[in-house]
C-alpha cells in the first residue's frame, strides 16, 4: 500500500456538525432548527420532516450523543488519538433561536467558548462551519428559507456575531455544508434541509427556480460573510464547502460523456461562483433559458467578486456514474434522475459506492479547476458495527476504508502535487446520520452507546481503527497498516 509524509502542520482530525451530536435541543435557550422536526428513518425508509415537534415521533436529534453535556471527555479521547483539528458548526440557533433575533444568545455564545478553549487546550484547531443543515425553522415557516433575500442579512448578522466572538479562538471557518448538495431532492422530503425551501405543492420547475434563487442568495450571504470575517480578523482562513464526487460516463459514448459534462456543470457551478466570483457560462445560459433566478442585481455581482474564497474545503464519500439512457444530455434537470449504478465498484449497506480512486480524482480536479488550497473536511463509511461480549468492536472495514482513501490522498499530495490543508473524517465519534438519522449507521472511531430506538447509556469506547487511527497521525501518514 503506497503511503507518504504529509506536510509539516498538516491538519490530521475529524468532523462533526452541531445538529447531530450535540442534544440539547431545545436547552440554554437554543431555538427550534430543520433538523429538529425531522424523525428517524432506515436505509430504506427516509426521514420524515414534520410541520412542528410532534407529540409521540422519533426525533433523534433531539438528544442525539449529548456532546452538549459530554464534550470535554469526548475532546479528551480525540487528543489521545492526536487530533491536530476538529471540526464543528456553531448551531444557528444556539446563536439567533428564532433566526431573525435582533440579540444573540448569550448561553448559546458561552458553549462555544467553552468548546473551543476545551479544543485548544490540547492543541486542537477548531474548524468551523456556520451552516450546517440547522436552519432556524422559524425562518423557514416564516420567510420560505433562502427563497427570501431577507435571510442574506439574517445569515450576515449570525456570522459577523460569530467572527467577533470567536476572532481570537477559530481561524479556519466554512460558510455553508455541502452547498451543492441541495439541486437534487429527495421527492419525500417537505422541505430542502440545506436552504429551508418548503417544497410541497411546487411542480418540477418551481422546486428548480426555488432552488437557483436560494442559492445565489446563500452564495450573495457567504460571499458578504467573507469580506465582514477579513475585516474582522485578516488572517482568519474562510472556505467553502462542496460535496464534490467526480462524475464518470456509463459508456464511452459521447452522448454519456456530454451528459457526464453536462451533470458536472451543474454541482461545480456552486464552487465556481465561490472561488471565482461569478457565474460559468453553462449554467448562466440555463438559468436565463428557463427563466430562473429572477432576483441577481449588479451589486450582487460585485459583492460575489469581492467576497471570494480561501480555499475550498469538500467532503468525499463516492463518486457518480451517469447514463444518458436515463435523461438525454439536454434533458438534465433534476440530477438524481441521470444516475446510473457503477458496475465495478462495491456498495456500503445503505448503498454508497466504494471509491478510494475517486478521492485522488477528486484531488486533481478541484486542484486544476481553482488553484486554491484544498482542505478534505469530511470522508468515511458508514457501517453497522458489533460489540463483542468483552465490549471490544473489529471494525477492520472502516479501517479498510479509511486506509485505501488516505492512500489514495497521499499519491495526490506527494505524486501529483496537491495543496492539501488537513484531513478530517466524517464522525470520528458516532453520532446522527443526516441522511437518515440513525445511529446505527456508525462512521466513529469512538462508540456511543446508543441504537436507532434511542437506547443505551451514552458510554463512549474506543474501537479497533481508534489505535489505527492514533498511529496514523503519530506517524503523519506514513504507517497505514
Ligand atoms: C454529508 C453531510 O453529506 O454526509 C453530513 O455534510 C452527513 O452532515 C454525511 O452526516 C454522511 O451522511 P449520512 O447520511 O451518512 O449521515
Amino acid at each position: 500500500m503506497y503511503s507518504a509524509k504529509m506536510p509539516d502542520g498538516f491538519l490530521w482530525g475529524g468532523a462533526v456538525a452541531a445538529h447531530q451530536l450535540e442534544g440539547a435541543w431545545n436547552v440554554d435557550g437554543k431555538g427550534m432548527s430543520i433538523a429538529d422536526v425531522m424523525t428517524v428513518g432506515s436505509a430504506t425508509k427516509p426521514r420524515e420532516i414534520t410541520d412542528g415537534v410532534i407529540e409521540g415521533k422519533n426525533y433523534p436529534n433531539h438528544s442525539a450523543i449529548d456532546f452538549y453535556h459530554h464534550y470535554k471527555e469526548d475532546i479528551k479521547l480525540m487528543a489521545e488519538m492526536g487530533f491536530k483539528a476538529f471540526r464543528t458548526s456553531i448551531a444557528w440557533t444556539r446563536i439567533f433561536p428564532n433566526g431573525d433575533d435582533e440579540e444573540p444568545n448569550e448561553a448559546g455564545l458561552k458553549f462555544y467558548d467553552d468548546l473551543f478553549a476545551t479544543c485548544h487546550h490540547y492543541g486542537i484547531e477548531p474548524v468551523v462551519t456556520l451552516s450546517h443543515f440547522e436552519i432556524p425553522f422559524n425562518l423557514v415557516k416564516k420567510y420560505n428559507g433562502f427563497t427570501n433575500r431577507k435571510l442574506i442579512d439574517f445569515f450576515v448578522r449570525f456570522a459577523t456575531v460569530c467572527f467577533k466572538r470567536y476572532k481570537d479562538s477559530v481561524k479556519y471557518w466554512m460558510t455553508f455544508n455541502e452547498i451543492d448538495n441541495q439541486s437534487a431532492y429527495n421527492e419525500d422530503f417537505l422541505i430542502a434541509t440545506n436552504s429551508g425551501i418548503i417544497l410541497n405543492n411546487l411542480s418540477e420547475k418551481e422546486k428548480e427556480a426555488a432552488m437557483y434563487q436560494a442559492a445565489h442568495y446563500e452564495l450573495v450571504a457567504s460571499a458578504l460573510a467573507v469580506k465582514v470575517g477579513h475585516k474582522i480578523n485578516p488572517n482568519f482562513e474562510i472556505g467553502c464547502m462542496i460535496n464534490y464526487s467526480p462524475v464518470r460516463p456509463l459508456t464511452s459514448s459521447s452522448a454519456d460523456v456530454l451528459l457526464a459534462d453536462k451533470f458536472e456543470q451543474r454541482r461545480d457551478w456552486f464552487s465556481d461562483v465561490h472561488v471565482f466570483g461569478e457565474y460559468p457560462k453553462e449554467v448562466e445560459t440555463y438559468i436565463n433559458r428557463n427563466g430562473y433566478r429572477s432576483d441577481i442585481t449588479d451589486e450582487d455581482r460585485i459583492v460575489l467578486k469581492e467576497g471570494t474564497v480561501d480555499y475550498v474545503g469538500f467532503s468525499y464519500y463516492q463518486t457518480t456514474t451517469v447514463s444518458a439512457e436515463k435523461v438525454k444530455p439536454d434533458e438534465l434537470n433534476d440530477l438524481a434522475k441521470a444516475v446510473a449504478k457503477n458496475p465495478t465498484l462495491e456498495r456500503s449497506d445503505w448503498g454508497w459506492e466504494i471509491d478510494p480512486e475517486g478521492l485522488r480524482i477528486a484531488l486533481n480536479h478541484l486542484t486544476d479547476r481553482y488553484h486554491k488550497p484544498l482542505f478534505i473536511v469530511e470522508n468515511g463509511l458508514g457501517a453497522y458495527d458489533k460489540v463483542e461480549a468483552d465490549g471490544s468492536i473489529h471494525d477492520d472495514y472502516r479501517v479498510d476504508y479509511l486506509r485505501k482513501h488516505i492512500s489514495e490522498m497521499e499519491k495526490a499530495v506527494e505524486i501529483d502535487g496537491v495543496d492539501l490543508m488537513g484531513y478530517l473524517p466524517w464522525g470520528p465519534i458516532d453520532l446522527v446520520s443526516a441522511g437518515t438519522g440513525q445511529m446505527d449507521k456508525r462512521y466513529g472511531f469512538i462508540y456511543v452507546d446508543k441504537n436507532d430506538a434511542g437506547e443505551g447509556d451514552l458510554s463512549r469506547s474506543r474501537k479497533d481503527s481508534f489505535d489505527w487511527y492514533k498511529k496514523v497521525i503519530k506517524t503523519n501518514g506514513l504507517d497505514l497498516n
